[in-house]
């Protein structure tokens, strides 16, 4: 099997998840976030090198209070339980994102996750939270402003050092699940290039066997940026 460097995955459907079994949505997203332990664990085995999680957006904090702060709540109750068991296995944990309206608890406890698992090397975890593309563009943008890069030092590879994702290699695959098209303001520089992979599973449903497929469709993808199949070798 091909082994992508980089996949990156918009957890979707959680909420449809719940509402088929006549459940809250937080019961949907609790259910997502036991299948993303499993998913992670699979990542480190199969020996990808960088997983990027969507977990929350800048745009989901619109939803009604007590699903956002359910979702808070979660990603908190995530680190206290699974930091140490990611942390064994070489996990090294990355925020993309801000920290801007996130309460102080939380905040700490990214920082915190992030600081103990900086010099994990076996994989990076990304945990798009709190994250927008547009607004990491932005961002961007005023970085280099404010560092005074000058107009010929504005390169593909100047920006790209000014995203979260300074110094990692763009997603090759990004996997969407629960039927869904659409890019949802995700890696939107990074993913330029990017294999897609949609499925109708919803997220807690898309299981080890759903990330294979999601693999054997990547490994029959030629991939060209831009050339043409007869100059790939
Ligand atoms: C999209 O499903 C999912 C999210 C907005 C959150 C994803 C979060 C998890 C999988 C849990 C892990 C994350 C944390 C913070 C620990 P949806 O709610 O849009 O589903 P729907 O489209 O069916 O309503």
């Amino acid at each position: 099997m091909v082994i992508p460097g980089h996949v990156a995955i918009i957890m979707d459907g959680n909420g449809r998840w719940a509402e088929q079994r006549g459940l809250p949505r937080l019961a949907g997203h609790r259910a997502g976030t036991e299948n993303l332990r499993k998913i992670i664990e699979e990542c480190v085995n199969l020996n990808i090198k960088h997983l990027t999680i969507y977990a929350f957006s800048t745009e989901n904090w619109q939803r009604p209070p007590d699903e956002v702060s359910g979702l808070m709540k979660l990603l908190e109750t995530m680190l206290d339980r699974e930091l140490k068991s990611l942390h064994k296995n070489g996990v090294r944990i990355r925020h993309l994102g801000h920290c801007v309206g996130v309460n102080k608890r939380l905040v700490q406890k990214i920082t915190e996750a992030v600081e103990l698992t900086s010099g994990n090397s076996k994989m990076v975890l990304n945990v798009a939270f709190n994250y927008g593309g547009r607004d990491e563009m932005v961002r961007a943008v005023q970085g280099i402003i404010s560092d005074g890069l000058g107009v010929e030092e504005i390169t593909e590879e100047s920006i790209s050092d000014y995203l979260y994702t300074a110094g990692q290699p763009d997603p090759d695959l990004i996997i969407r699940t629960s039927g869904e098209y659409r890019i949802s303001n995700f890696l939107v520089w990074q993913g330029a290039y990017s294999e897609w992979y949609f499925t109708d599973a919803l997220w807690p449903d898309f299981n080890e066997q759903e990330l294979y497929r999601a693999l054997v469709f990547f490994g029959k993808r030629e991939r060209r940026f831009g050339q043409i199949s007869a100059q790939i070798v």
